[in-house]
Parts: C-alpha cells; sequence; structure tokens
C-alpha cells in the first residue's frame, strides 16, 4: 500500500546516516511504493516545514558519506528556541505532518531523539524511530550505527599515540567521546591496547592510576597511554554528582530544586576539562611528562565503516517493510543478529550504560589494563 513518508535526522550527526536515509529511501521508493520526504536539521525543519524530496538522484551517491544530508539539530519540539523565546511547537509539528499528509514519520537519532519521538508518538502522530549514535547508549538494542566507525577512528588514533608516546617516553592521554557511557573508550581502549581506560561507569582514583603507571615504568615499560571517555570522573566527584541528584529527586520545593540544578550545571561546565587537569596530576604523581590528545569531533567525521553502511542499510529497509506491513511506534533494535521492533515508550528515557560485570571489562583486567578502580 504505497504511503507518505517523512524523514529527519536529530540529535549529534554520525557516519551511516545516509545509508539509513538511502535503505528507507530507495526500499521505499523502488519496493514499496513510498514517496519519500525529508526534513531538514532535525525537529527544527519539521516545525518550518523545510524538506528534500528523496523520491529522485539525491540518494545516488550518499551511502559513502559521512554527516546527514538532510542536516541535523538538538532542538526539541516540546522546547524549541524560538528567537529569544522557548516555545512548545509540537502543534506547528502536527500541522506540517498532516500537510504533507504523512502516513509516518521515521526519526533517526540517539537518546534525545527516542524521548521527543515518544512526546510526537503520544501526540497522535505515526512515528517508527532507528537507533544511531557514536556513544552506543540506545536503550533497547545491541548496538547503534555510528559507533563502529567511531571505535574504528578511536583505535587508529591510539595506534597512532603509541609510537610517539614510546619516543618520548611519556604518558599521553587520551579523551574519547561519552558523556555518559562508556562503550567507545572501552572498545577503542581495548583494540588500541591502552594501559589504562576510564569510563563514566567505573568512578576512578588517580593514585592507582599513577601507580600503575609507575609499576609499568618498574617493569621497564617507558610510556603510557590513558584511554579517557569525555565522561569519566574521579571517585570524589561521582559521589559530589551522586549527592546532588539524591538532594534533587528530593527536594520539596521548586526554587530548592533549581538550586541544585545550578550547582550540578556549574559541576558539569567544571568538568568540561577534566582531562586537562587529570594529565597534570598523573605527571606531578609520576614524574613523567604528560601529554593530552582530545579527539572530538574527528570521531562522528567521514566515511562509515562497512559495518555501519550494513547496518544501516538492514535498519533503514527494514524499517520499510514494518511501514509497509502498518507497523509504527516502535524503534528497530538489534538483538544478536536479529532485527525487532521495539516499543518506543521502552526505549526512551532509558541509557544503555557498560554493565560493570560486562565480558569486555572482564577482558581488559584480564590483559593487565588498569581501570582506575580497586
Ligand atoms: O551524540 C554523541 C556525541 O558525540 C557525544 O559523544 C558527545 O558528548 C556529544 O555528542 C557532543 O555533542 P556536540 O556535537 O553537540 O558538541
Amino acid at each position: 500500500m504505497p504511503q507518505n513518508i517523512g524523514i529527519l535526522t536529530s540529535g549529534g550527526d554520525c557516519p551511516g546516516l545516509n545509508a539509513a536515509i538511502r535503505g528507507i529511501g530507495k526500499a521505499g521508493h523502488d519496493t514499496f511504493g513510498m514517496h519519500c520526504i525529508g526534513f531538514r536539521d532535525g525537529f527544527r525543519g519539521l516545525v518550518q516545514d523545510r524538506t528534500m524530496d528523496l523520491d529522485g538522484d539525491l540518494l545516488s551517491g550518499i551511502l559513502t558519506d559521512g554527516g546527514t544530508i538532510l542536516g541535523t539539530s538538538r532542538d526539541k519540539p516540546h522546547r524549541m528556541q524560538m528567537g529569544n523565546k522557548t516555545v512548545d511547537m509540537t502543534s506547528a509539528i502536527l500541522d506540517t505532518y498532516q500537510r504533507h499528509h504523512l502516513d509516518a514519520l521515521v526519526c533517526l537519532g540517539g537518546g534525545g531523539t527516542q524521548k521527543n519521538a515518544l512526546r510526537l508518538k503520544n501526540a497522535g502522530l505515526n512515528i517508527m524511530t532507528l537507533p544511531k549514535t557514536i556513544d552506543n547508549d540506545v536503550w533497547g538494542t545491541d548496538v547503534s550505527f555510528g559507533f563502529d566507525t567511531a571505535m574504528a577512528i578511536a583505535t587508529e588514533a591510539i595506534d597512532r599515540l603509541h609510537s610517539t608516546a614510546t619516543s618520548h617516553h611519556r604518558i599521553i592521554v587520551v579523551e574519547i567521546m561519552g558523556h555518559r557511557a562508556g562503550w567507545l573508550a572501552l572498545g577503542a581502549g581495548i583494540a588500541g591496547g591502552a594501559d589504562v581506560i576510564l569510563i563514566p561507569e567505573m568512578p576512578y582514583d588517580v593514585e592507582i592510576i599513577a601507580a600503575a603507571i609507575r609499576d609499568r615504568r618498574q617493569r621497564g615499560k617507558r610510556f603510557s597511554i590513558v584511554a579517557v571517555a569525555e565522561g569519566a570522573m574521579s571517585k570524589e566527584h561521582a559521589t559530589h554528582v551522586d549527592e546532588l541528584l539524591a538532594a534533587k529527586t528530593a527536594a520539596e520545593s521548586k526554587s530548592e530544586r533549581k538550586g541544585i540544578s545550578a550547582k550540578l550545571d556549574a559541576f558539569r561546565n567544571h568538568h568540561i576539562d577534566h582531562t586537562v587537569r587529570l594529565t597534570a596530576r598523573l605527571e606531578e604523581l609520576t614524574g613523567q611528562e604528560a601529554r593530552l590528545t582530545i579527539l572530538g569531533h574527528l570521531q562522528r567525521g567521514g566515511t562509515p565503516s562497512c559495518a555501519d553502511r550494513l547496518l544501516a542499510t538492514r535498519l533503514g529497509t527494514y524499517c520499510t517493510e514494518l511501514l509497509n506491513d502498518g507497523q509504527h511506534g516502535v524503534m528497530i533494535g538489534v538483538h544478536g543478529n536479529k532485527l525487532k521492533p521495539v516499543p518506543i515508550e521502552d526505549t526512551a528515557g532509558k541509557k544503555n550504560l557498560v554493565p560493570l560485570d560486562h565480558s569486555w571489562i572482564q577482558s581488559a583486567r584480564y590483559v593487565g589494563t588498569c581501570l582506575g578502580d580497586g
């Protein structure tokens, strides 16, 4: 049954988005006779009705391109910055949806997008989502596209840092993306043979890290690579954040909650350059010269890996198959080797963090990697 399908990409970009858009567009049009229309720059384009026709030649040659041809943004439908005001734009979105006679809207995004998608579903739209993010922290799927490429980029960076660290007998701290989840730092750290891996799920003790580095030096290893997730924090800082969060939950008044939120924001602002301080502290505690490399958005740029192209194409094409069967209200997750629809309610608002008993953590320990705990 031919349908009108809207597509948007939302949140941080990642490699594989174009492969997914192409998968939906080509399978939708060529196999199921659907009409696919893209909305630019995430939910903002949906509000402003800025579109791109995806039935034509636009889908050719984009499989290998990084980023998203649609553009993206971190805008939220219910709290959108319009001039100097924050406005609930849900009704404008409903208007656009109806104006284009859409039968469904496919949102390609990470955790934030799942929450926004649920809001639109609750407002009455037929929504489908696909999990993308280099952080791999979307709940309800084993993996999200973008992760494999980013992990390969971070691994290659660690490989390259080894030769310069060895030559200068230095400690090199490498900051890897991942605010809440440490999958990227852990995966790249193991694959690249980092000597220390620090992730948000395991608060660290800097003395333990310094002792591990000194111990390596005593064993004749005159360099150390420390892979740190951007959201990793010391035990003291983690306790401080936990206490603030608990106080916020227990707060009885709005003003009390506001005060605690301000403290949390202040802490987060202070934490932004924590790897600079960690690098200096390790130099101080070990007496060994230390340098910092922040990989930043390099990890999100460029050509998707073959695994991400394949995954994004599978998710995109399967999405059209489900839409053709009249299904919606789900995110398509990867479970083992199978794709499976997961109700958006089950994934929105949850994060797929690294479980402390995960086999990757065990493997890292078995090869002698310091995880900063103990
Ligand atoms: O969405 C994934 C991510 O790359 C995170 O790893 C990172 O913390 C964040 O986005 C950076 O966001 P922005 O590109 O908006 O600075």
